[in-house]
C-alpha cells in the first residue's frame, strides 16, 4: 500500500484517501460559498421586491411599440400595444427631467419614415424596434426636476406613445399658456401642423392678394389651414382630396373656391387646367409624384412651390421620378423645401394671429379623433390610405 509522508494529522492515509478528502473539502467549500452567494442574491431580490411593493406610486403604462422595421405600406400589426409599469417618482439624481401623463397623441405622416431604417440620411432618427414610438403630443406634468416645469403644467411637444413618459430633454416641450381653446388643438392648428401651414404659406410662398393657390391633401391637418390662410390673404384657392366627403368639406366648411377628387381624375393636367385656366402662382405641395409633375406644367411665371411633404412617395420602395422639372427654369419657379421646426421662433407671432381667429370662429379646424391608446396603430396607418378626415389624433385614455 502506498503511504504518503505528509502532515502527521494525515498519517496512515492513502493517496486516494487524501485526494477524496481534499475533493470533498473543496466541494464542501464551494457548496458553502455558492449557498452564501444564493442567500445574498435572495436577500437582495426580496429587498427589491419589498421596495417595489413600497413604491405605491408605480402605475400601469400602456405603450405602443414598433415590432420591426417596415417596408412598403405600414400595417397595424407592425406595432404592438404592451403593458408595463412606471414609477410616478423621478429617479433619484435625474436633473432637468419631467414625468408626463400623455393626453393626446398626434399621428403625423413623417412618422412613416421613422418606421424604416435607411442608408439615406434623414432629418429625424428611426424608431427603435421594441421601444415605444415617440412624436408630438399634449400632456400634463405629473412630476418635474426641471426649473421651468411644475406639476400640473400642460405642455405640447415631443413625448412617447404611452400613457406616461419620462422626458429627459424637455427643451422639446412648449408650455401651454392658452387653455380657453380645445386642448387637442395643440396637436393640430396650435401645434406642429399649424406652424407648418403658417410657415410654409406665409414665409416660404410670400402670398399676395389675388394670387392663384393650389393645395394638395387639402382636407388634412395642414392643408385645411393653408386653404383658409389663402382666403385670409384674398387669394383664389383650390384644393384636392381623395373622397367626395373631403372635397365637399373643402368648399362648404373651409371656404376653398374650388375642389376636386384627384382619384377620379384620369388626367391631372386637364383637371388643373379646368380649375386654373390662367395657371397657378403658389402650389402648397403635400403629395409629390404624378401630382407634382402635373402642377409643374400649370405653374405661372415666377410661381412658388412650398415643398411641405410628398406622402404619395413614403411607402414606395423606389420613389417615382419627376419628368417636368425643366419647367422650373423657363418659368423661373422657386421650389423650396422646409421643416416646421425651422420656424418655431415665430410661434408666439403665430399664436397672436391665430388665437383671435379661432375664438371669433373665423378659422375652422376639423379633427379625426381615435379613442384610446389601443387605437393608435390603426389611426397612424390610416393616414396612408386617406382614412382620416381632418387632423388625426388619439385620445390616450379613451372613453
Ligand atoms: N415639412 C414639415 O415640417 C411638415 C410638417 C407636417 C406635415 N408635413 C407633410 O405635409 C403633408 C400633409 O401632412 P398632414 O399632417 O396634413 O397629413 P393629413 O393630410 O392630415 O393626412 C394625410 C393625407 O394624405 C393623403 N394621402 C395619403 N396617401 C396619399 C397618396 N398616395 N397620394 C395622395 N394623397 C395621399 C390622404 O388624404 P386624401 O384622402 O386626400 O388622399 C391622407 O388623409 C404630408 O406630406 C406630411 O409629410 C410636413
Amino acid at each position: 500500500m502506498l503511504c504518503v509522508n505528509v502532515n502527521p494529522l494525515f498519517k496512515g492515509f492513502t493517496f486516494l484517501d487524501l485526494s477524496l478528502l481534499f475533493s470533498y473539502k473543496l466541494l464542501n467549500f464551494l457548496c458553502i460559498e455558492r449557498q452564501k452567494k444564493k442567500i445574498i442574491f435572495l436577500e437582495k431580490q426580496t429587498k427589491q421586491q419589498l421596495m417595489a411593493g413600497a413604491d405605491q406610486e408605480a402605475v400601469r403604462n400602456k405603450q405602443v411599440t414598433l415590432k420591426h422595421y417596415v417596408s412598403g405600406f405600414p400595417k397595424e400589426s407592425d406595432m404592438s400595444v404592451v403593458t408595463s409599469s412606471i414609477s410616478l417618482k423621478i429617479p433619484q439624481g435625474s436633473k432637468d427631467t419631467v414625468l408626463l401623463k400623455n393626453i393626446y397623441l398626434s399621428c403625423d405622416p413623417y412618422m412613416r419614415g421613422r418606421m424604416s431604417k435607411s442608408d439615406i440620411p434623414s432629418f429625424v432618427a428611426p424608431f427603435q424596434p421594441g421601444s415605444p414610438l415617440n412624436g408630438y403630443g399634449v400632456a400634463k406634468v405629473v412630476n418635474s426636476t426641471h426649473p421651468n416645469y411644475e406639476k400640473g403644467d400642460l405642455v405640447w411637444g415631443f413625448t412617447g406613445w404611452e400613457e406616461y413618459s419620462l422626458v429627459t430633454s424637455p427643451e422639446l416641450l412648449i408650455k401651454i399658456q392658452h387653455t380657453d381653446v380645445p386642448l387637442s388643438y395643440y396637436t393640430g392648428i396650435l401645434g406642429m401642423p399649424g406652424m407648418t401651414a403658417y410657415a410654409g404659406f406665409y414665409e416660404v410662398c410670400s402670398p399676395k392678394k389675388g394670387e392663384h393657390v393650389y393645395v394638395s391633401a387639402a382636407s388634412g391637418a395642414v392643408g385645411q389651414l393653408v386653404g383658409q390662410f389663402a382666403k385670409l390673404v384674398g387669394c383664389y384657392v383650390v384644393g384636392s382630396a381623395g373622397s367626395k366627403e373631403k372635397v365637399d368639406l373643402l368648399t362648404s366648411k373651409f371656404g376653398f373656391d374650388g375642389a376636386f377628387n384627384y382619384k377620379e381624375e384620369p388626367d391631372l393636367d386637364a383637371a388643373l387646367k379646368r380649375y386654373f385656366p390662367e395657371g397657378i402662382d403658389i402650389y402648397y405641395e403635400n403629395v409629390g409624384g404624378k401630382m407634382l409633375d402635373a402642377v409643374l406644367l400649370n405653374m405661372r411665371l415666377r410661381g412658388r412651390i412650398a415643398v411641405c411633404g410628398m406622402i404619395s412617395q413614403y411607402n414606395l420602395e423606389k420613389p417615382e421620378g419627376v419628368h417636368n422639372l425643366m419647367q422650373v427654369v423657363g418659368k423661373r419657379i422657386r421650389m423650396e423645401g422646409f421643416l416646421a421646426g425651422d420656424y418655431y421662433h415665430l410661434y408666439s407671432k403665430y399664436l397672436d394671429m391665430i388665437l383671435p381667429f379661432i375664438k371669433e370662429g373665423k378659422m375652422k379646424y376639423l379633427e379625426d379623433v381615435a379613442e384610446g391608446i389601443e387605437s393608435a396603430p390603426a389611426a397612424l396607418v390610416g393616414l396612408f390610405s386617406g382614412k382620416n378626415v381632418g387632423k388625426q389624433l388619439v385620445v390616450v385614455d379613451g372613453k
